[in-house]
């Protein structure tokens, strides 16, 4: 791994900006590339399983960017994946829960620490369990507080704002009661809402900010490493998300603290690529959700989606894939420890090659729909088709790609 590779940084949403923020300021030599699954936010309300299907997937997105590092800059994730990602993942990991509840037990004064995160947070105790760990005398008083993610997402976050000191008083009050010195802002959005908190809390309430405290422990584990990048002069982040970019730039400002320009599209990788994938097999059904960054390109009536797909269980296992679509036909190239080629066209079947770990296969494919709406810019594919073997059917399966640019870059 090169120290010139980029640091991924990932969020269920845009909340993970506010850590950006502070990457940005402490390591400008490095490149950060930046995943906010806003089509699937909030992770909060979730349950432990969705969570970890999740940050498997956007880890793997930023894995095909060939990232050094990766920062789940997300209280929710850091929280009840984040052992898991740390034996998983073939690079160095960091979340927030730790470097934060480190401060928080240096700075609190009388021994009583406030945390405020999403329910999946507080309900798994991550903060808390951490605090007394390193101080079994501190008191922790924790609250969920879901509404401020809403409301960060959609920008309400003035101090002066009715709306955001209603909420603000209804969550941290038992809080302010309960006497607390210190207070773990222990969501990424919750920063920008610091203002607000702090008005309600008094000035003498420190609050502990997850991203900043993060981007300082990355920057430590990037030193011990050799992972620094060399290369001073500064580099500029880039952004995807999951759902359309349309509102990203005017929220992303926000956390950034700057100003967002779009660039030029002429790199490699530039477009997102969401592939859902489903299997009945002996009437069970098998889904799959991958998403990750690839290519897209019309050739005269031809359109080509290439993309590589690394396996959820084992990250270091990839597939090139390369679909070619013509009007009613579709040509699947997939190349990895296992190949297979697939030919689709609308109410034929055609015997195509599988490659099993018994040798190849031929296997009997009817397409019975294929819904083509892909376009100059993207779009969408859906095929629906059996697998059969010697005629005998062995599953049925339906999958969906859509294709749109990636988010622009910022300046
Ligand atoms: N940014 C996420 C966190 O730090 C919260 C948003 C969510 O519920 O997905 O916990």
């Amino acid at each position: 791994m090169s120290s010139s590779n980029a640091i991924g940084v990932f969020d269920s949403g845009l909340g993970g900006l506010s850590a950006v923020k502070e990457f940005l300021h402490l390591l400008p030599a490095e490149k950060i590339i930046y995943f906010g699954d806003t089509g699937r936010v909030p992770y909060g309300p979730r349950s432990r399983e969705i969570i970890q299907r999740y940050a498997m997937q956007d880890t793997s997105f930023l894995l095909t960017h060939h990232v050094k590092m990766i920062v789940a800059a997300c209280g929710t994730v850091s929280s009840v994946a984040g052992a898991m990602l740390e034996e998983k993942l073939p690079v160095p990991y960091t979340g927030v829960v730790n470097p934060t509840a480190y401060t928080a037990v240096r700075k609190t004064k009388n021994g009583k620490i406030g945390v405020i995160g999403t329910a999946a947070t507080v309900n798994s105790h991550s903060y808390k369990l951490r605090l007394q760990k390193l101080d079994p005398a501190v008191q922790v008083f924790e609250q969920a507080c879901p509404l401020f993610v809403s409301l960060v997402e959609n920008g309400i976050i003035h101090r002066d704002d009715q709306i955001t000191r209603l909420v603000v008083r209804r969550y941290m009050a038992e809080l302010k009661d309960n006497g607390v010195d210190t207070v773990i802002l222990g969501c990424t959005h919750f920063p920008l809402l610091r203002e607000a908190i702090s008005d309600y809390m008094g000035a003498d309430v420190t609050l502990v900010d997850s991203g900043y405290e993060t981007a300082g422990y990355a920057a430590k584990v990037l030193r011990e490493n050799g992972l620094l990048n060399e290369d001073a002069s500064p580099k500029q982040p880039e952004f995807f998300v999951s759902d359309t970019p349309e509102g990203f730039e005017s929220v992303a400002g926000l956390f950034l603290g700057r100003d967002m320009k779009t660039t030029d599209k002429t790199e490699k990788e530039n477009y997102l690529i969401s592939i859902f994938g489903e299997q009945k097999l002996d009437g069970e059904t098998d889904k799959i959700e991958v998403l990750t960054a690839g290519n897209f390109m019309k050739k005269r009536d031809h359109y080509y989606i290439g993309y590589k797909e690394y396996d959820e269980d084992d990250p270091q296992t990839c597939y090139n894939n390369l679909i070619k679509v013509e009007g009613d036909t579709v040509t699947i190239n997939r190349k990895g420890p296992m190949r297979s080629q697939l030919m689709l066209q609308k109410g034929r079947r055609h015997q195509c090659i599988y490659q099993t770990i018994a040798g190849d296969l031929n296997i009997g494919v009817f397409t019975k729909t294929l819904d083509n709406r892909l376009g100059e810019k993207g779009g969408r594919l859906e095929v629906s088709y059996t697998l059969d073997f010697n005629t005998d059917l062995i599953s049925e399966n339906r999958f969906v790609i859509t294709v749109e640019e990636k988010q622009d870059t910022v300046r």
